[in-house]
C-alpha cells in the first residue's frame, strides 16, 4: 500500500520518495503515456501528506519531462524528454546509440553553395568558397526530434558533397574518411516558436516552443569544421550541462 512505501522517519523528503515512486511505475510500464497520474488531492489523502508535498512531487515529474498538466485533462504521464549533456560534442547518430535508441535521418536538402556573410567569418573562408549545406529532419525511435542545418567548408574536406547523407552519420564520416577530430565548440541556446514548415515536418503544435542550438564546431588546429543550427522541440528535449567553477 502506498502508506508503507514511505520511510517518514528517515532523511529523504517525502515528495522525492513520492516522486522516484511515480516515476519507477512509469518506467516499469504501470503507468503509460497518456495516463492520468493521480490528482494532489488523491497524492496527499493516500500518502498521508501535506498538499504542498503533493504538489511538490508533481511539480518534479513534470520539469523532468515525466508528465504535462493540462486544464481539465489533470497531470498526465508524458514521453520523457530526451536530455542532452552539451559539454560533450557527440553528433546526433552516435547520441542516439549511446541512449540505445534507432537514429534515423530524412535527407530534406544536400547542395553546395558558396559562401557569404556571417558563415565566412564562422568558417574563417573566403566569401564564394564552397560550402556544402545539409538540411536533415533528425529521428529518434521513429519520433522526429530535430531539424538540423549544417554548413561544412568543402575546402577542408573536397569530395565530401558525394557523401549520400540519407544513411550517413556527418561525424562518422568525417572521423573515418578524414581524421577528423573535434576539439571545441561554441554553443548559442535560444528558444523560439516552430515555423509553419518546422511545425508540419516535426508533426507538432504550430508556434510550440522550439529550443535551437547553433553551434560552431572546431578541430584541435582550429579550423573550422561546421556551423549548425539544430532546432529541437522544447517538449521533446532538453539540454544540461555540469559547470566547471572559474577558481
Ligand atoms: C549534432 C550536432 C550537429 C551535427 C550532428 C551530426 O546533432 N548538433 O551540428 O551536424 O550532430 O550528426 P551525425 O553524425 O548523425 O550526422
Amino acid at each position: 500500500s502506498p502508506l508503507s512505501s514511505l520511510d517518514k522517519d528517515g532523511f529523504i523528503p517525502l515528495y522525492y520518495q513520492i516522486q522516484q515512486v511515480l516515476i519507477e511505475q512509469i518506467q516499469t510500464g504501470k503507468l503509460l503515456v497518456g495516463d492520468c497520474l493521480p490528482s494532489e488531492y488523491e497524492l496527499a489523502r493516500s500518502y498521508q501528506v501535506s498538499r504542498m508535498t503533493a504538489r511538490q512531487a508533481l511539480h518534479n515529474l513534470k520539469s523532468r519531462g515525466y508528465a504535462l498538466s493540462q486544464k481539465g485533462r489533470g497531470t498526465y504521464v508524458t514521453r520523457p524528454k530526451l536530455e542532452k549533456n552539451i559539454m560533450y560534442l557527440r553528433g546526433f547518430t552516435e547520441d542516439m546509440k549511446q541512449r540505445g535508441m534507432m537514429p534515423s535521418s530524412r535527407l530534406l536538402a544536400q547542395t553546395v553553395l558558396s559562401a557569404k556573410g556571417v558563415l565566412t567569418e564562422q568558417l574563417r573562408v573566403e566569401e564564394g568558397s564552397a560550402i556544402l549545406q545539409l538540411r536533415r529532419l533528425r529521428i529518434a525511435d521513429g519520433t522526429p526530434m530535430a531539424l538540423e542545418e549544417s554548413n561544412i567548408p568543402l575546402k577542408h574536406y573536397p569530395g565530401l558533397e558525394r557523401t549520400d547523407f540519407t544513411s550517413e552519420s556527418l561525424y562518422k564520416v568525417l572521423r573515418n574518411k578524414y581524421g577528423v577530430r573535434a576539439a571545441w565548440a561554441d554553443e548559442v541556446l535560444e528558444a523560439s516558436p516552430a515555423t509553419l514548415e518546422e511545425s508540419e515536418l516535426l508533426s507538432i503544435p504550430k508556434n510550440a516552443i522550439m529550443l535551437s542550438i547553433s553551434r560552431v564546431i572546431m578541430r584541435t588546429d582550429e579550423i573550422p569544421i561546421e556551423a549548425a543550427c539544430s532546432r529541437y522541440y522544447g517538449n521533446r528535449y532538453r539540454a544540461s550541462i555540469r559547470v566547471p567553477t572559474t577558481t
